[in-house]
């Protein structure tokens, strides 16, 4: 697998050179230069990857400590649409206490069949749903259910692995559910969805609680609250609340410092 390594940020140097003399007033504005680049909060340090012995789940790649699960295929689809979904996990819920506003442009990451997409766009009827995702098969489901259902604002996007192709400042909400485990290049998709979001913007990030042995879902495809949080604030976003209103997730929403 290639490395996604990004380099650190320079060290400081060191020697004579680089500090002020008498022969040499700029060198004290240098090492102030230096200084600056080594506190600034830089989204160019190390993505922190590494690898592992592949679980049954998992793609023997590492974020943070965390082993990358595979992604669901689209053969899978009919399990999110599962007529049973509604009681178990309380989709409906879920975007009720998103809040959203009816001008408020969504991005649906990791949409798959739309299941969240469908429910999202009624609530936003002066705004927009983005269904993102990297299967095709996907979002020809989606946009199978799109003509079905009749909705006019919402519109697919094919993102790519390590980018959901959303225009820059643009999204008011970002809504995550069951996905963000399964990116194989995780920092630079959340770089990316930062990018997207307008300061202030929120991500809704839906998981199934790792913490819990009771939800029974394989092992790659829960996370703990503790390391979502880590991998939310490795990309500059403020944690602001975790709700526990649903039965088997956690529901984290986070912001983009204003
Ligand atoms: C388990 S499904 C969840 C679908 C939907 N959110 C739901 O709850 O019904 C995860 C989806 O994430 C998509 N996915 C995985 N990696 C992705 C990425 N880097 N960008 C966008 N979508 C991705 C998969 O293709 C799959 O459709």
């Amino acid at each position: 697998m290639k490395s996604h390594a990004r380099s650190h940020s320079p060290p400081l140097a060191a020697g004579p050179l680089f500090f002020a003399s008498a022969k040499n007033p700029a060198g004290g504005l240098y090492v102030v230069l230096l200084l600056l680049l080594a506190a600034a909060p830089s989204t160019t340090t190390a993505p922190s990857y590494g690898t592992c012995a592949p679980s049954p789940d998992g793609i023997g790649r590492t974020y943070l400590g965390r082993e990358i699960a595979q992604v669901m295929g689209h053969q899978a689809a009919d399990w999110l649409e599962r007529p049973e979904r509604e009681h178990e996990e309380k989709p409906s819920l879920v975007v009720d206490l998103m809040e959203l506003k009816s001008a408020d442009v969504v991005a649906d990451i990791g949409a798959g069949t739309g299941y969240f997409t469908f429910l999202m766009a009624p609530k936003v009827p002066q705004g927009k749903v983005l269904a993102v995702d990297i299967q095709q098969e996907m979002l020809d489901l989606l946009a199978a259910k799109s003509k079905q259902v009749g909705v006019k604002n919402v519109e697919s996007v094919l993102g790519a692995e390590d980018d959901p192709k959303l225009p820059a400042s643009a999204v008011d909400v970002v809504l995550m559910v069951d996905a963000y485990h399964e990116f194989s290049q995780p920092r630079e998709m959340m770089e990316s969805i930062v990018r997207s979001l307008k300061p202030g913007g929120r991500v809704v990030l839906i998981e199934y609680r790792g913490e819990d042995p009771k939800v029974n879902i394989k092992p790659h495809h829960k996370m703990t609250e503790a390391q979502a949080i880590k991998e939310m604030s490795a990309v500059g976003l403020k944690h602001l609340a975790t709700k526990e209103d649903l039965p088997l997730q956690h529901m984290m929403i986070f912001e983009k410092p204003r």
